[in-house]
């Protein structure tokens, strides 16, 4: 087995100390926001505590809903993560101005993790990073991370920062799609970054395979529930499947509170 298993459904976000839901909720794609919020409450009632949203979402119609729902649940009882769009890392100035933005869209004062939704190509990950950083100094997030940083480009972030740290690196990560566990995850828990798992169910089709299914019926779980148990099994990783259908969030609150027995993650592991 490539990990050993983490049997915790509660994670700690960097070396914060804090402990957040193993699963998390995204919100990009949304259809229906009044269904979601439903759905989103259901979700904070039933143990999931963070969210995921960015600016680039609707165009700031996600980040509006999580204020939403942050008011109907209280604040204080949601992990909220948001993200910048990287053409605004040029300087401070348009960091601030941008995250003062987003906080209006949302109605908050702060969020608790803001992300570099991708690098700037067109800049140093270290320049980047030190103005990413002054959102921490204002007091407009409680923390700082970056979203689809490779190995390198997360050793380089790691390095550059002044005062905060980074604390999340948030990238595409799947049975169907395992580039993390070639490098990243092992530096990553290495350094005490917590990886959130984007699209963790490919868009649903998870369901479809075969493999995860024959797992599932030995533990009287789906092919979903399989797929995201298997990543939350990693050290560090949490899953940020999105969802605004109250069967589906039931399916994917099934995915918690047990584990894959390490026979089955091997299984996966060189099968898939
Ligand atoms: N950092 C980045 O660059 C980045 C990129 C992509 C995504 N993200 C974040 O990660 C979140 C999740 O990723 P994602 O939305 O790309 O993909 P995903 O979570 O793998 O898939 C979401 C899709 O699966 C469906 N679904 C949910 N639960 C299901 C279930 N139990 N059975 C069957 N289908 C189900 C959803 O439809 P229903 O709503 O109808 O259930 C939705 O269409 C996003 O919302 C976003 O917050 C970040």
């Amino acid at each position: 087995m490539l990990f050993p298993i983490d049997y915790s459904d509660r994670k700690e976000t960097g070396r914060t100390g804090e402990r957040v839901s193993a699963i998390g909720l995204g919100t990009w794609s949304i259809r229906n926001y009044e269904n979601a919020l439903k759905v989103f409450i259901y979700a904070v009632e039933n143990g999931i505590d963070n969210v995921d949203t960015a600016e680039i979402y609707d165009a700031g119609r996600a980040e509006e809903f999580v204020g939403r729902l942050a008011r109907m649940v209280g604040r204080d009882r949601l992990f909220i993560t948001t993200k910048i769009h990287p053409s605004h890392l040029v300087d401070k100035y348009r960091v601030v101005k941008a995250a003062k933005k987003a906080l209006a869209r949302m109605g908050l004062r702060y969020v608790d993790l803001y992300l570099i939704h991708w690098p700037n190509p067109s800049m140093s990950i270290s320049r980047q990073v030190m103005n990413f950083e002054v959102l921490v100094d204002e007091g407009l997030t409680r923390y700082i991370g970056v979203s689809n940083f490779d190995r390198a480009e997360l050793e380089e972030a790691l390095s550059s920062t002044r005062k905060a740290e980074i604390v999340v690196d948030q990238v595409r990560y799947s049975v169907r799609h395992r580039e993390p566990e070639y490098g990243l995850l092992e530096f990553a828990i290495r350094n005490h970054v917590t990886l959130q798992a984007y699209t963790p169910i490919e868009h649903g089709l998870v369901a479809k395979e075969k493999l995860l299914s024959e797992i599932g019926s030995k533990y009287g779980k789906t092919p979903i529930q399989v797929a995201l148990n298997y990543l939350i099994s990693r050290p560090r990783v949490i899953a940020i499947p999105k969802t605004e259908n109250m069967d589906h969030l039931r399916e994917i609150l099934g995915a918690m509170g047990w584990r894959l027995r390490a026979e089955d993650i091997e299984v996966i592991e060189e099968n898939m």
